[in-house]
């Protein structure tokens, strides 16, 4: 139970620089009187803003600051929870950041936290109560408080889903709603993914399979192409060597062409002094047939002598011309002969060339394998990028292996989203919580009534719809009751609902203030019930009224703090 002692302001509204006090503790009901303007309804704006950090009133809180004096405001609330002493102190600052203190037993509460996170720890670890529920059972304004009766039967849905602190499935179902939504865009995602790397591990599959193709045909066109020019080059080598074979023959059989030409020089030599011999005896011969004496010495040649001589060279000139025919036939021969070599060399160089441009086809054949072996030997030596490919191949799988995980993952998610959508739906958990209130709050609205001496069958459905009916089972609706009548109703739906939050929060306070709530329905004879039930219902709990009905209800109250506004600013009357 939240136990308020002390409120504080100052510098709020039309308070000035020195703090107004109200012990919220000090007796059982206090009115609270005042000329309009007076400075009554303040104190909801101070007690508001010092637990929640905003006015009461729909104004910033800029607006809360006096405008007179434009000095630093300060609301302070003390209260005790169980054992321990609180204490809320803030500064209101038109600009930068203002004061912001919770102390539990007069220690301040670790203030690292952003501002927002502190106010939530205020509000979820030390006051459990929200901003909504303190306005519809701790502090009813004139402004904001409709009796729930007089609510739409949606707004009537929040007021006790706030109330059984059941709106937060409303807000998980909101947050829930958007989950659902990126778990389905994710799951589309996802398989739009894996339509996408499927179609790439397809087309680097093909890739490689074609690659793999071609170099196994490009490898074989090499090896056959490598067979064909080896068959070739053996031609040429086989060609070679018969050519080879020719040739060492030929200069096996050849004769030594220097010696022939020795003896055909030496055969001219000869021929030469043949033909000189044969000269000088065909000229002695015909000197001596021609001439009788001697043409030096003047004397007469012997006949005798001369033809003796005549006939001796007559011979002489036949054997040698004889001779000479037969050294023409030898050099004829000798000629013959060396024609014959000089016509096997130039067979033997023949051949020779033959060979040499065999050897050269040969050497252009080698280097035309060679070449072909080097493609084949890169084609199939190609392993960087036969690996690149397949370790693409390879990260594109695990790419995929990847993608279906997650989308098995988000499939697993979808389950537990449809799950969780079904509980938090409004005919889901939050019904069957409702289902479970609707009958305690029936029986308390039918207790407090009978207490109020208003005797009438209350109740409420499930959709918060009610019916009413009187002694005699009559049906009534709530807008054909008295206004007297009708404010005990709504007393009593104020009480059901504290008792509810004390239920369900843990939560109860002591202070209850009503600003001019039920002003209207004090008549002189309504005030007095008015009190009774007050007094009656609230046995545990400090109330305050503020109400224009002061004259009528001054007697009635065990405590009456008056305000007035004095030279612009609002005080506690003396
Ligand atoms: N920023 C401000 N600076 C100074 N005065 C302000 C400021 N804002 C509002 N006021 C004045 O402060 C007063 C607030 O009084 P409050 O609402 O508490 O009066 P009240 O006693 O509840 O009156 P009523 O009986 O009419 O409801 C009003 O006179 C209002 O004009
Ligand atoms: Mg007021």
């Amino acid at each position: 139970m939240i136990h308020f002692r002390y409120l504080r302001w100052k510098n709020i509204l039309s308070t000035g620089d020195s703090f107004t006090e109200i012990k919220l503790d000090k007796a059982k009901s206090t009115l609270i009187v005042g000329e309009n303007g007076a400075g009554k309804s303040t104190i909801l704006d101070a007690l508001s803003y010092s637990l929640y950090g905003k006015p009461f009133r729909k104004i910033n809180k800029n607006q809360m600051i006096n405008s007179i004096n434009g000095k630093g405001a300060e609301v302070q609330v003390e209260f005790s929870i169980g054992k321990h002493e609180y204490k809320i102190i803030r500064g209101i600052k038109r600009h930068g950041s203002a004061k912001f203190e919770v102390y539990k037993d007069e220690e301040l509460i670790n203030q690292d936290a952003a501002a927002r996170d502190y106010q939530e720890m205020l509000e979820k670890n030390i006051l459990k109560l929200n901003h909504k529920s303190f306005s519809q059972i701790v502090v009813l304004g004139s402004s904001t408080f409709v009796p729930f009766m007089q609510l739409p039967s949606t707004h009537r849905r929040e007021v006790i889903e706030d109330l059984l602190d059941i709106q937060i499935f409303s807000v998980m179902n909101g947050i829930l709603k958007d989950k659902v939504a990126a778990n389905k865009t994710e799951i589309l995602d996802s398989s739009y993914k894996i339509e996408l790397v499927e179609n790439k591990i397809e087309m680097q599959e093909g890739y490689i399979e074609e690659q793999k193709n071609n170099n196994e045909k490009r490898i074989n066109e090499g090896k056959v192409k490598i067979a064909k020019t080896e068959t070739e080059k053996k031609t040429y080598n086989d060609s070679s060597k018969d050519l080879l074979k020719e040739v060492t023959e030929l200069q096996l059989n050849q004769s030594d062409i220097s010696a022939v030409k020795e003896r055909k020089k030496k055969l001219e030599q000869i021929e030469f002094k043949l033909n000189d011999k044969i000269n000088t005896l065909k000229n002695d011969i015909e000197f001596y047939s021609n001439n009788d004496d001697c043409p030096t010495c003047k004397q007469n040649i012997d006949h005798d002598f001369k033809c003796s001589t005549v006939d001796g060279k007559q011979e002489t000139l036949q054997q040698t011309t004889d001779g000479f025919e037969k050294l023409r036939a030898e050099y004829d021969k000798i000629n013959n002969k060396l024609e014959e070599i000089e016509g096997v060399q130039t067979r033997i160089s023949g051949l020779q060339t033959e060979i040499s441009n065999n050897t050269s086809q040969v050497n252009a054949l080698d280097k035309i394998i060679m070449s072909i072996q080097e493609d084949i030997n890169n084609i199939s030596g190609d392993g960087d990028r036969q690996e690149g490919d397949a370790s693409k191949l390879e990260d594109l799988n695990v790419e995929l292996k990847g993608i279906h995980k997650l989308k098995e993952k988000l499939t697993e998610d979808k389950t537990l989203l449809d799950v969780a959508s079904t509980i938090l739906k409004d005919s889901g958990i939050k019904t069957r919580i409702i289902k479970q209130y609707v009958p305690v709050m029936n029986k308390l609205i039918n207790k407090y009534l009978a207490a109020m001496e208003f005797f009438v069958q209350f109740e409420l459905d499930e959709n918060f719809n009610e019916t009413i009916r009187s002694r005699f089972r009559d049906e009534f609706s709530y807008a054909s009751f008295s206004e007297g009548e009708k404010m005990r109703i709504d007393l009593a739906l104020l009480f059901t609902w504290r008792a509810v939050a004390k239920l369900r929060n843990s939560v109860s306070t002591n202070l209850l203030i009503m600003d001019e709530v039920f002003d209207s329905s004090l008549d002189s004879s309504g005030t007095e019930e008015f009190l009774k039930i007050l007094n009656d219902l609230t046995s545990d709990a400090n109330v305050f009224i503020i109400s224009h009905k002061g004259d009528q209800l001054i007697d009635k109250f065990h405590n009456i703090i008056k305000f007035e506004k004095v030279k612009n600013f609002s005080r506690i009357a003396a």
